[in-house]
């Protein structure tokens, strides 16, 4: 059954918990449940465990309603109804729920590609009306600046009307590059070459002065199905906010390993399959942090708190894991940043058995849009 069932009687026992809602409260099936107070089952979930204790109370319960729940992050939706006995007297309640991270989820990216399509046609329309006249001004410039021989004030504002203008051209193509759709070149990747390439692409764009960069790259590390140039697009932005971040001094440190991603161990018709192989990235810098009311903010395109920021970078950094069907989650305890990416191995083993062909992706843009 693909919904969890808990049911409770009305001095507090649990009576009924299946075993989906042992996975969705994460919660370890060592001993049965039945008979044990729900306060101290569901113990590590004060949100449900207040629902449940208010079920008796209320004249209306809840039907199709949605809870976060605060220690996992996981979204559920959820139905109460209130038990009988033979004597219509209310002997207990039951919960039926289900997962809806996924849903969410899926939401929130239909949501974020609704705002590409729009920003899409905003910034095209923008770069073709914008790109020409910019073109102008720099060789413009740069011919008044033949011409007006050595006086240094003059040269100096010419130079600042040139480099203005290189600025907004940069901003003009990174907000084109942003919005165009990915394609994916899907080759066999290894995340180590990645992570190389990146730091030095990194390096030559900002410099990386006092910094201690670290790398931990587990040993062994399976190649992924991805795209070997977008990737470090992805690697490459990270590191060059934290660089910025850092401002030419502390530490940058990179690590990576396998990991499983177990989150949904049954397929759509209740089916078990094999979780799913990861490679996990971690980017973790200890300068000041994301302060916690910006970090749903950071991911949106032309947010940026630096005065000569785009604000695209991690909008593509997003955008690249999205086309991966990777996760990014940042971690951020006021003391420095930590993104993590989980990346998909996703059948690098059939890749290397198989050899058919070149990889497509399933999961590309395209087929989402
Ligand atoms: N490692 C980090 N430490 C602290 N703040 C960060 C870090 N990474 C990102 N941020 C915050 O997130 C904002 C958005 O980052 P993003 O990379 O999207 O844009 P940007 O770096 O400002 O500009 P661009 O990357 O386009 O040059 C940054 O302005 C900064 O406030
Ligand atoms: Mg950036």
């Amino acid at each position: 059954m693909r919904n969890g069932v808990l049911a409770i009687t009305r001095d507090g026992a649990i009576a009924e918990m299946n075993d989906e809602a042992f996975r969705i409260f994460q919660l370890k099936r060592t001993s049965n449940a039945v008979g044990r107070p729900f306060i101290e089952v569901l113990g590590k979930h004060p949100d449900m465990v207040r629902v449940l204790k208010n079920a008796f109370e209320l004249s209306h319960l809840p039907n199709r309603a949605e809870l976060r729940l605060k220690s996992s992050g996981k979204v559920i939706g959820y139905t109460l109804s209130r038990v009988y006995d033979e004597r219509g007297r209310a002997a207990g309640v039951a919960v039926f729920f289900k997962d809806l991270t996924k849903v969410e989820q899926m939401e929130e990216r239909e949501r974020l590609r609704d705002r590409l399509v729009a920003l899409g046609e905003m910034a095209a329309a923008i770069a073709h009306e914008v790109k020409n006249p910019l073109a102008g001004i720099e060789v413009m410039a740069g011919v008044l600046k033949r011409q007006v021989g050595q006086s240094p004030d003059a040269q100096s504002i010419l130079n600042d009307i040139i480099n203005e203008a290189k600025m907004a051209n940069r901003i003009v193509h990174e907000a084109l590059e942003f919005v165009r759709p990915i394609r994916l070149q899907v080759e066999h990747t290894s995340i180590a070459d990645v992570i190389n390439d990146s730091v030095s692409l990194a390096e030559s764009k900002v410099p990386r002065r006092n910094i201690h960069l670290r790398l931990d790259l587990e040993d062994g590390l399976p190649p992924i199905q991805g795209d070997h140039h977008q990737l470090c697009q992805l690697f490459t932005n990270l590191l060059i906010n934290a660089f910025e971040a850092l401002e030419g001094t502390g530490t940058v440190t990179l690590s990576a390993r396998e990991g499983v991603l177990d989150e949904e161990p049954h397929g759509p018709a209740g089916e078990p399959h094999a979780p799913t192989r990861t490679v996990v990235v971690d980017v973790a810098d200890d300068g000041p942090g994301v302060p916690r009311e910006l970090t749903d903010r950071i991911f949106n395109a032309f947010f940026t708190t630096k005065p000569q920021g785009s604000g695209l970078g991690l909008a593509i950094v997003r955008k690249v894991v999205d086309a991966h069907d990777g996760k990014i989650d940042i971690l951020s305890s006021g003391k420095g940043t930590r993104f993590r990416i989980t990346l998909p191995v996703s059948g690098a083993d059939d890749w290397f058995t198989a050899k058919t062909g070149p990889a497509t992706m399933s999961g590309s843009p395209e087929d989402e849009l």
